[in-house]
């Protein structure tokens, strides 16, 4: 059996993918840059702040000083956060809470491996801080989602081999971080934003032990 799951925090546990989408989409408006739209959102998901940041420049072929850059990350992350304040338990995606409590009675080690440099913050305001055992600093890693990194910390930090593990994305960019290093991917999604070749659930509620136990055994 699996001996820890390491949860992606932003569309996983709660709706805070939507929050970034609405501040990127802002910024966005405010240098004039066409193209930030959901489709286009998909590649924002689960990458780090910066990477997003040239992501959306990139669009419109804008180059900008380091100090200006560094204005415009910080600028997305004040709305941010500004936005996530009043963010509650009962903003807890269906299913969570009764996963986590699952996999802490049966002894199954948890960890948040999200780029979210918010993601300590979040999960206080969700009150769901004890039940993690480890959370992975995305400061510290090398690379951000796609490479494996935040992941392979996680792992590591709750002393789980990385191949007996299960990773829960939203985003392809975390789907394809997991696969890369013979973690156990499980996606809360689309196929055709995710991959046809992995097990989804259409939303969290599906997203029970009985659920992961199952797809393990057969995989
Ligand atoms: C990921 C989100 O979890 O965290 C991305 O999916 C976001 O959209 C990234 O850019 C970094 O988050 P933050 O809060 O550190 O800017
Ligand atoms: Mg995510």
């Amino acid at each position: 059996m699996f001996k820890a799951v390491l949860f992606d925090l932003d569309g996983v546990i709660t709706d805070t993918a939507e929050y970034h989408y609405l501040a990127w989409k802002a910024l966005a408006q405010e240098l004039d840059i066409q193209g930030v739209d959901r489709k286009f959102n998909e590649q924002l998901k689960g990458v780090s702040r910066d990477d997003s940041l040239q992501k959306i420049l990139d669009l419109d072929n804008r180059k900008v000083s380091p100090e200006e850059f560094a204005e415009l990350a910080d600028r997305k992350n004040r709305n941010y956060v500004e936005m996530i304040q009043k963010v509650s338990p009962s903003d807890i995606y269906p299913g969570i809470l009764e996963l986590l409590k699952d996999l802490r009675e049966n002894g199954i080690k948890i960890a948040l491996a999200s780029a979210s440099k918010n993601g300590p913050f979040l999960l206080k305001q969700m009150e769901i801080e004890d039940y993690f055992d480890a959370v992975a600093d995305p400061a510290k890693v090398a690379a951000s989602k796609p490479a494996p990194d935040i992941f392979l910390a996680a792992a590591d930090q709750v002393g789980v081999a990385i191949s007996d593990t299960i990773g829960i994305e939203d985003a392809f960019a975390g789907i394809e971080a997991i696969k890369s290093v013979g973690a156990f991917p499980v996606g809360v999604g689309k196929a055709e934003d995710l991959g046809e070749d992995i097990h989804l659930v259409a939303d969290t509620s599906h997203l029970t032990l009985a659920y992961l136990e199952d797809i393990w055994k057969k995989r």
